[in-house]
């Protein structure tokens, strides 16, 4: 299926920006990853996506491509990021079919609604295991493609000019903000996230001497998500949104355009950061 662009992607993006460029995509087929490699494959690059559902990945890859005449965009499926070896075939594939990798986003993640009460050591564990060690398995299993990329683009240390190849060498991890305050039936997820953003700034630390940069988005709600569908439901999603400070909730198109800049050679020297795309929504006083 194809989609408005303005449902993905703002109009201030220079067409081309990421000509001849790869991104790398866990939870490619979920529907803010997804926007986020439209908006890219739109820009000039090529794609491929990582999910566990075979079909639902291979169709979001078909629907990805639509995005730009003679792209590439590849669905993955099967693909669990908890299993460093598939994660690693995974990305054997994209390397040899697309040619390197330039960007990663790290998006897959799991969650559900749980007091602590209810939650099983097992049902922690899952969430940390997809969230936690599914973002450090993409990491590590991305990482040496990363590294070439990053080495081909620097920015001139002497010049501090850019690139004449543009950006590459950046990885995109999506976290949340419900960890900034804790919040309730989401302890598991909290967690988790607190440590996806521990893991961005390590890596941002570690390889930014090689010119690669790490970051985290943490988008807030974000209208016609499964998050969101997940954690408010509908009668009072309309009150909910009312009470934004900002007075809507967020679009995939806002962390799409995060995605972008950070991606871009106008984030180059953005790292080891969280770009919170909430509309303030976190600084909100509790209980209203
Ligand atoms: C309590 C639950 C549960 C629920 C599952 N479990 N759902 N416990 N309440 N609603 C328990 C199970 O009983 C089991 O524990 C353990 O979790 C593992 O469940 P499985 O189904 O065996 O695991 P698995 O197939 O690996 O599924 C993982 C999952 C699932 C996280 C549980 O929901 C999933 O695959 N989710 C992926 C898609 C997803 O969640 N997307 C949302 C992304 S939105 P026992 O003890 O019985 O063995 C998002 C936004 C975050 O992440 C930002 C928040 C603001």
């Amino acid at each position: 299926m194809s989609l408005p662009k303005a449902d993905y992607v703002s109009n201030v993006w220079k067409d081309g920006l990421f000509k001849n460029k790869v991104v790398f995509c866990t939870g490619g087929a979920g529907t803010i990853c997804s926007a986020q490699v439209r908006a890219l494959v739109h820009l000039g690059a090529d794609a491929c996506i990582i999910g566990r559902n075979v079909e639902k990945t291979q169709n979001m890859a078909k629907s990805i491509a639509t995005a730009r005449a003679g792209s590439k965009v590849i669905g993955i499926g099967e693909v669990d990021v908890r299993k460093i070896q598939s994660l690693e075939a995974a990305v054997e594939r994209c390397v040899k079919e697309l040619g390197g990798i330039d960007y990663v986003i790290a998006g897959a993640a799991g969650n559900f609604l749980a007091s602590i009460n209810q939650l099983s050591v097992n049902a922690f564990k899952s969430v940390m295991d997809i969230d936690v060690l599914g973002s450090y398995n993409t990491a590590k299993a991305t990482l040496p493609y990363l590294k070439e990329s990053a080495r081909r683009h620097r920015v001139d240390s002497k010049s501090l000019r850019p690139s004449p190849e543009g950006s590459g060498g950046r990885i995109l991890f999506v976290s949340a903000t419900i960890h900034y305050t804790g919040i309730p039936f989401q302890t598991h997820v909290s967690v988790a996230k607190a440590g996806v953003d521990a893991l961005s700034n390590n890596i941002a630390l570690e390889f930014g001497p090689l010119g690669l940069t790490s970051n985290v988005i943490a988008p807030g709600p974000i209208a016609n998500t499964e998050g969101v569908d997940r954690l408010l439901p509908s009668d009072v999603k309309e009150e909910a949104v009312r009470a934004q400070p900002l007075g809507r909730f967020g679009s995939v198109r806002d962390i799409a355009d995060a995605t972008v800049y950070l991606f871009s050679d106008s984030g180059s020297y953005v790292s080891g950061q969280t770009l919170v795309v909430d509309g303030a929504s976190w600084r909100m006083p509790s209980g209203s």
